[in-house]
């Protein structure tokens, strides 16, 4: 596996490859785990090469806490990756990324960008487009991958694959869950062992509610605020049910069926995010 630290490395790597070999590419923020590697084993079995970028992008965190805790191992990721049979790693710093002075590509998402994780997140979503923008621009895939925890940035990044023009494949990939059903996610590692013991609580209430799909949102919402309320250790942040294409929200007598219900639930300093498909 290569290590390229540097724009110039990146090119020069990706240079030496056939130029008729495809490329996968799956785009992280480190701190890897089994749900990056169920990405990571697609783009290794669907592209000849293998490239993975890992970088914690300092616009897409609209809280400085969340950005200063969020965990880092390059030693760890790098290894998965190897184990992972990735070809290319792009690991650069905030100066190689964001060079001072250089001016950044930047795009609107409309109301793609406006609701949910948008509306919680002033400038989230910004942050990702400029960051995958870039991305995209230096490696050029075939192919990108990523995971459905984050549905609401797929439709971004699908979004953004247009305004740019490019032939890029987004490949959205199924949510990756513990044993338990708490989906995979990095900032899994900084809860406490018992708001650990705990999560699992958000996937049931949510699988439950699936069993609700012909009910309206009204009543599957009541039922899902509901089990939540039910734990003091967690904090429902929201729980909207919308659109899979447009992420509009569906008014409350309408049935939840043919929609997804998004969550967030903080529990300690922790947010955690899951959604489901009714
Ligand atoms: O999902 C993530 O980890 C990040 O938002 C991404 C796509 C790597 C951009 O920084």
């Amino acid at each position: 596996m290569i290590v390229c630290k540097t724009k110039q490395e990146l090119k020069q790597a990706l240079a030496s490859r056939n130029a008729q070999e495809t490329i996968g590419f799956v785009p992280t923020m480190g701190a890897l785990h089994e749900g990056h590697a169920s990405l990571f084993k697609r783009a290794r079995a669907e592209n000849d090469v293998f490239v993975a970028s890992v970088f914690v992008n300092p616009i897409q965190f609209n809280n400085p806490e969340d950005l200063k805790n969020y965990p880092r191992d390059f030693e760890a990721d790098r290894k998965l990756l190897e184990e992972n049979g990735c070809d290319i790693v792009f690991a650069p710093s905030v100066e190689e990324m964001y060079p001072e002075g250089e001016p950044l590509k930047s795009y609107s998402f409309g109301a793609l960008e406006t609701v949910m994780e948008g509306a919680q997140r002033p400038g989230h979503f910004k942050g990702v487009g400029v960051v995958v923008g870039l991305l995209f621009e230096l490696v050029r895939p075939d192919r990108a991958y990523f995971g459905e925890k984050d549905f609401q940035q797929v439709a971004v990044i699908q979004d953004l694959v247009r305004q740019m023009g490019i032939k890029t494949r987004i490949v959205p990939c199924p949510i990756k869950r513990g044993e338990d059903g708490l989906a995979l996610s990095s900032r899994n590692a900084l809860l406490t062992p018992e708001n650990r013991a705990l999560a699992p609580k958000i996937h049931a209430a949510l699988k439950k509610s699936s069993e609700m799909a012909n009910r309206s949102c009204r009543e599957v919402k009541e039922f899902v605020c509901g089990q939540i309320a039910a734990v003091p250790e967690m904090k429902l942040e929201y729980f909207e049910i919308a659109r899979p294409d447009t992420l509009q929200t569906v008014p409350d007598e309408a049935p939840a069926q043919g929609n997804v219900g998004f969550i967030v639930v903080w529990m300690g300093k922790v947010r955690l995010i899951d959604n489901i498909r009714y």
